[in-house]
């Protein structure tokens, strides 16, 4: 478990995540982002809300881990907001009927989570046989969290031993050149979205391999849907899977 990527300070993130939100979204579009999502913030204080998002805790009594997002603080949501992610982990049915679905057996191929928060889908991934498990978060304190859940989780079904979480951002990991599954769960804006994809291509340019990507909640399908690289698997309401073709 290494956390040796460039991590910027708290302070040069957040000037960072303004300063893309300006030159993406404009003056004007940054402001009316920036009233909704904090709108949204305030109503996430309200004690209904919290309550009803310890909903998800069960995960966390069975394995005796932290992945909920009830707990994440009033400090970390502010830092969500400024960045444009928000972390929610995924509901273990689900997350297993989406491994499911991918036409591949996984033996050897290596599972990335962009986009990882607490490290619940890292966790749930090694009940598989991937060959290593990487997560990458943005937010070095939710990363944090990750670390401490990889080195206390305890399964009977655990296959894969081999998890690592990153503090990094996405959009400039470099991806190891492996046979991989990618899942994204709606982590990030559009913004971030592109610099995933052009640096996801450059790489496979590079070193040609086996990638399917897996896109949870998929409201920037779009952006997918115009690379024609990208060749849609299998699709639910719920989630799209893609498999990476580069011609040579
Ligand atoms: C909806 S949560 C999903 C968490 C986890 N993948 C799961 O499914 O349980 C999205 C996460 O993406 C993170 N995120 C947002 N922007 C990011 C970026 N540019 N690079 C890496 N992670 C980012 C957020 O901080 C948040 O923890």
């Amino acid at each position: 478990m290494t956390d040796d990527f460039t991590k910027p300070s708290n302070s040069t993130g957040a000037l960072t995540w303004v300063r893309d939100s300006l030159r993406h979204r404009g003056l004007a579009g940054s402001a009316r982002y920036y009233s909704r999502e904090f709108l949204d913030l305030l109503r996430d204080l309200t004690p209904e809300r919290r309550k009803s998002r310890y909903g998800d805790i069960d995960f966390d009594f069975e394995h005796n881990v932290d992945t909920t997002w009830a707990t994440v603080s009033l400090r970390t949501r502010i830092r969500e907001w400024l960045s444009g992610g928000q972390y929610q982990p995924s509901e273990p049915v689900m997350f297993r009927e989406m491994l499911d679905s991918l036409p591949v057996y996984l033996d050897g191929f290596t599972f990335i989570d962009l986009g990882s928060g607490k490290g619940r889908t890292l966790l749930m991934a090694s009940d598989y046989p991937f060959r290593r498990i990487i997560g990458v978060e943005l937010l070095a304190e939710l990363n944090a969290i990750a670390q401490r859940n990889i080195a206390r989780y305890r399964s009977d079904s655990q296959k894969c031993f081999a998890i690592e979480s990153h503090a990094a951002d996405a959009g400039r990991f470099d991806l190891p050149a492996d046979p991989s599954v990618l899942y994204l769960f709606n982590p990030f804006p559009r913004h971030v979205w592109c610099n995933v994809l052009a640096n996801l291509y450059r790489s496979l340019l590079a070193v040609p391999r086996p990638v399917f990507l897996i896109y949870h909640n998929p409201v920037h399908q779009d952006i997918l849907a115009a690379e024609g690289w990208l060749q849609e698997r299998a699709r639910t309401h719920q989630f799209v899977i893609y498999q990476a073709v580069i011609d040579d």
